[in-house]
This record gives C-alpha cells, sequence and structure tokens, in this order.
C-alpha cells in the first residue's frame, strides 16, 4: 500500500456546507476554531493556549462526595439534536468554578485549551479560569462582546501566560497526518498488543490517554530505538519497527508521524468509527513473541544514582507509598518489591519521571483513570500537598538528567534473525 495515497478529509467541506444551513450554531462552533488574537486555527504543540468569551453549554455536571469531579462543556444544545457541531471538551482544573450553575445551561467561559483531537467535529480538555452563567445564548454573546471592550479585561488579557512556541498550522493538515497515523498504526499492526484510541487488547500498556502525556520528542525517540523500562514486565518486549526484520519496517518520517498521531489522540472517545473496525482480535502477534521473548530476555539493570539523589528520595514518606509497586532505579530495586505486589506494567519511576510531562504526571495522581482510562494504577487519594511533592520530585530528577547527574539505563530491544518452530 501506498502510506501517501490518503483521501482528503471530507471534514471541511462538510461543516462548511452545514454552516450555510444553520447559521446560530455554526457561529458558536466558529468562535472557537478563531480566536480574536490569533489567526491559528488550532493550537498545535502548544497547550496552554488561552480563549476567552467562549460560548458554551454546559452538557454534564458530576458532584461526588460534595466536590465537583466533572464537567463537559459543548458546542451545542443537545436538547435540540442539533448533533452538527460534534465539538465538546471536559474541564480539568476549575470544576468547582461550576459548582452554582446548573446542567442544560448557556455558559460564557475563560479557558486555556489543553489537548484537542479532531475528527468530525473535536474534543478536548480545558482548564477554565472564569465562567459566567447566562439565561440565554444570545445574552451570552452580547456579555462576550461588552466584557472584551472592557480596557482592564483587554489588559488582563494581553498579558495573559501564553505558550512560547506558538506552530501555526491549519486543521487540514493536521487532520492529514492524523488519518495517516492511523492508517500506519493499523499497518504495523499495534493493536496486536496495544489499546489504541480505546480499541485493542491490553497485553501490553494502553496508549489510551488524555493530555499531553511525554516529554516532547520521546515518543519518536521511543519508537526509533525502544527499551526497556517495566521490571516485572518479563513476558513481553516492545518491539524495534524500524528493524529490517519488521513487517513493514518503518521509515524515519513514518516513525514521526506515528508518534504524532499517538500523541495528539490524547483522548479516551475513539472519534472515527472506521477504526472500530480494525480486526485486532485476529493478530497473532502476542503468544509468538512471548515464546520468542522468553526464549532471550533482556535482562533489566537499574539505573545508578548518586547518593545525594538517593537521599532526597529516601526522605519522602510520599514516595515511599509508591515504593511498594514500582522501582526507582538502584535505590528500590526490584528483588526489594514485596512478591506479588509490582504489576507488570509498573514503570520503574526514574524511567518514567524521564519520558513524562511534569503537568500529566500530577494530573495523573490525582485521578489516574481519568487520563488513562485502563491504567492499572489505582487511585492513591493523595491530597495536593503530596502531588506537589511527587511533582517536585519528578522536577528535580529531570534536572538531574539534563545535567549529567543521572545517566539513566536505557536496555535496548533487539530480536535476532530466527526461526521460531
Ligand atoms: C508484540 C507486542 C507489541 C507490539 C505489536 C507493539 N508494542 Fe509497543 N510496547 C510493547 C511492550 C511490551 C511495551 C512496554 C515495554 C517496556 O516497558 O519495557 C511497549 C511500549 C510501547 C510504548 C511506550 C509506552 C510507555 O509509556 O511506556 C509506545 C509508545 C509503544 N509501545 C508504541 C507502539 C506502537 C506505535 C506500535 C506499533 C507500531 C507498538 N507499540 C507495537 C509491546 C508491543
Ligand atoms: C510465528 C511467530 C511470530 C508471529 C505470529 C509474529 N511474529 Fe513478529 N517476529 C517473529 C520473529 C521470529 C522475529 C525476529 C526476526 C525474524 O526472525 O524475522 C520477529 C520480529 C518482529 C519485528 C521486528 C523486531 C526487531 O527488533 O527486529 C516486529 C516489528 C514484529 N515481529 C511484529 C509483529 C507483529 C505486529 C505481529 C502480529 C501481527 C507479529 N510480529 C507476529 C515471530 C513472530
Ligand atoms: C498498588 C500499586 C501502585 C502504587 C502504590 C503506585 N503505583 Fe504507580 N502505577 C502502578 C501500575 C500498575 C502502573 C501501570 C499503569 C498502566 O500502565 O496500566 C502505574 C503507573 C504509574 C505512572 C504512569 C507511568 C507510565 O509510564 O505511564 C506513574 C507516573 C506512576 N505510576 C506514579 C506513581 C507514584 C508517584 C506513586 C506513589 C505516589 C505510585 N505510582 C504508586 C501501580 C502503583
Amino acid at each position: 500500500m501506498n502510506i501517501l495515497d490518503i483521501n482528503r478529509p471530507h471534514f471541511l467541506k462538510v461543516v462548511a456546507l452545514k454552516f450555510i444551513i444553520r447559521s446560530q450554531i455554526i457561529f458558536l462552533c466558529t468562535i472557537l476554531l478563531l480566536p480574536i488574537d490569533t489567526p491559528a486555527l488550532i493550537s498545535e504543540g502548544r497547550p496552554g493556549n488561552p480563549y476567552f468569551d467562549q460560548v458554551l453549554f454546559l452538557q454534564k455536571k458530576i458532584i461526588e462526595n460534595d466536590k465537583v469531579v466533572a464537567v463537559s462543556l459543548a458546542f451545542t444544545d443537545p436538547r435540540n439534536n442539533e448533533d452538527l457541531c460534534l465539538n465538546r471538551m471536559d474541564v480539568f482544573d476549575g470544576l468547582e468554578k461550576f459548582r452554582d450553575i446548573h446542567e442544560k445551561q448557556w455558559v460564557l467561559v475563560d479557558f486555556t485549551l489543553e489537548s484537542l483531537i479532531i475528527a468530525e467535529g473535536f474534543a478536548g480538555d480545558a482548564d477554565v479560569t472564569w465562567v459566567k452563567a447566562c439565561p440565554d445564548v444570545d445574552t451570552c454573546i452580547e456579555w462576550g462582546k461588552q466584557r472584551a471592550l472592557n480596557p482592564e479585561e483587554q489588559e488582563r488579557r494581553a498579558n495573559f501566560p501564553r505558550p512560547k512556541a506558538l506552530v501555526k498550522s491549519n486543521l487540514e493538515d493536521i487532520t492529514q497526518r492524523l488519518e495517516l497515523g492511523r492508517k500506519l498504526v493499523k499497518v504495523a499492526r499495534c493493536r496486536g498488543c496495544h489499546n489504541i484510541e480505546g480499541s485493542g487488547p491490553n497485553y501490553a500498556p494502553s496508549l489510551t490517554w488524555k493530555r499531553i502525556k511525554y516529554d516532547s520528542g520521546w515518543v519518536e525517540s521511543y519508537l526509533m530505538s525502544p527499551y526497556r523500562m517495566r521490571p516485572a514486565m518479563d513476558n513481553l518486549m516492545m518491539l524495534n519497527y524500524t528493524s529490517p526484520n519488521a513487517m513493514p519496517s518503518l521509515q524515519q518520517e513514518e516513525v514521526k508521524v506515528v508518534a504524532e498521531y499517538l500523541e495528539r489522540v490524547a483522548i479516551a472517545s475513539a472519534p472515527s468509527s472506521d477504526w472500530r473496525r480494525e480486526l485486532w482480535d485476529d493478530y497473532d502477534c502476542f503468544d509468538c513473541h512471548v515464546k520468542l521473548y522468553k526464549s532471550e530476555p533482556l535482562v533489566y539493570q537499574p539505573t545508578v544514582l548518586p547518593e545525594n539523589t538517593k537521599d532526597m528520595l529516601e526522605a519522602s514518606s510520599t514516595l515511599s507509598l509508591c515504593l511498594g509497586c514500582h522501582t526507582f532505579g538502584d535505590m528500590r530495586t526490584a528483588e526489594q518489591i514485596p512478591a506479588g505486589t509490582a504489576h507488570p506494567f509498573a514503570p520503574d519511576l526514574l524511567l518514567a519521571f524521564e519520558k513524562l510531562n511534569l503537568n500529566f504526571i500530577s494530573k495523573f495522581l490525582e485521578d489516574p483513570t481519568h487520563l488513562v482510562p485502563l491504567t492499572k494504577m489505582p487511585n492513591l487519594g493523595l491530597n495536593d500537598d503530596q502531588v506537589l511533592e511527587i511533582k517536585g520530585i519528578a522536577k528535580k530528577i529531570k534536572e538531574e538528567i539534563e545535567e549529567g547527574q543521572i545517566k539513566p539505563n536505557h536496555m535496548y530491544y533487539n530480536l535476532e534473525k530466527k526461526n521460531l518452530k
């Protein structure tokens, strides 16, 4: 199959057509896509981009134990069966701001966009910084206009922190590259082991997640030369798809597209229904590759940590909670973990902190299944201070790696060509 032979997405065309039919709802869709202050369509590679005075519909709010735990905002009122904008957004930070606002109401919202997926509309999640309930949609729009004219408000917006790297791009490019990534993942049969976009088995760690998960560039470099991260995982390896043994063997440019796709598909609900049709049940990778790996496992060698780093880690009572399940370089090795408590998917925390985005780490600890629906990590019920403490440790570890004090030991997976009978 020629991977460059991709169909142009119909998304823009369809949306444009519908725009003509339904002008009011369309207006609501376009204001998010075209923020007043930038001509770019979509925030690519820049989580944290702020949007102001967005008119949205509070579709769902869940309160548990007197805490607002989930809020979902839509771009259309589902009571009218207006499904032309499938756009929706989940709220991360700022949930409590919705405490006194009832469901099924229009709201005027300021938020920073955190992750986004585009396909037949888009879905993402955002940190809400300000919200006000409106009696109806027209009032919302009017209030938003007035607010934007307020000089103090204009100054506040001008000084609002924005991410440094603004990569402008257009919707069509992103959609095309996503589609190409999807196709490559299908051709490479990653679903022989992984769950991706909510479909696939769970032999290997789930690749279905929300938000930006990894530091930029990590996924691509990992796919180029995968290494062992999970000491308790002794039956299966990640495969090197750039090896000539691989069928298909991926070129670097293709690996880049796959990495980009995995990073962008930062949402649990699978957007493309075509995608559900991949017959991954029939893939036979798992059994054969388990056999293969067991015949020649890659010995796990923990990273050597400097003494002062170990002292810092040992001083943290919060971190000690983690070490019942996770290893941490040679400060906590697999031999020191009580038998039966380490799940095969639990990575060495040193290697996890190396690759993971700091915000992901803290949000994940607050509520693991929210970010990774299939995760095997339990919710530990940490309080805010404990989460911050771990984030601080992760930051310190990243700095020490950057400065060369810690040299993470990457044990690369490699298969010799052989016949398996
Ligand atoms: C034969 C099973 C198998 C197949 C097929 C497979 N993987 Fe993996 N993958 C694994 C295993 C096992 C790990 C965990 C390795 C470890 O932690 O040491 C892994 C880890 C990963 C990770 C790192 C995740 C993390 O945060 O630790 C990524 C990314 C990944 N795989 C992507 C892919 C992609 C993309 C494909 C298809 C091109 C693919 N995998 C196909 C078994 C597989
Ligand atoms: C009958 C056993 C068998 C099955 C089934 C199988 N493989 Fe393999 N695979 C191998 C062997 C053996 C190798 C080692 C290289 C060789 O001899 O070609 C290998 C190598 C690979 C490599 C290259 C890895 C490297 O480091 O060289 C990839 C990628 C791969 N297989 C992916 C898959 C995927 C994806 C599936 C499921 C769709 C699968 N394999 C099913 C036996 C199998
Ligand atoms: C009861 C066992 C257990 C405890 C205790 C535990 N974890 Fe985990 N953790 C896991 C498992 C299992 C996974 C693998 C999740 C998956 O991929 O399904 C995991 C995954 C993670 C990940 C994501 C890694 C990745 O590569 O995706 C991070 C980060 C993490 N844990 C941090 C911590 C921290 C920090 C603590 C202590 C505050 C902790 N964990 C305590 C079992 C545990």
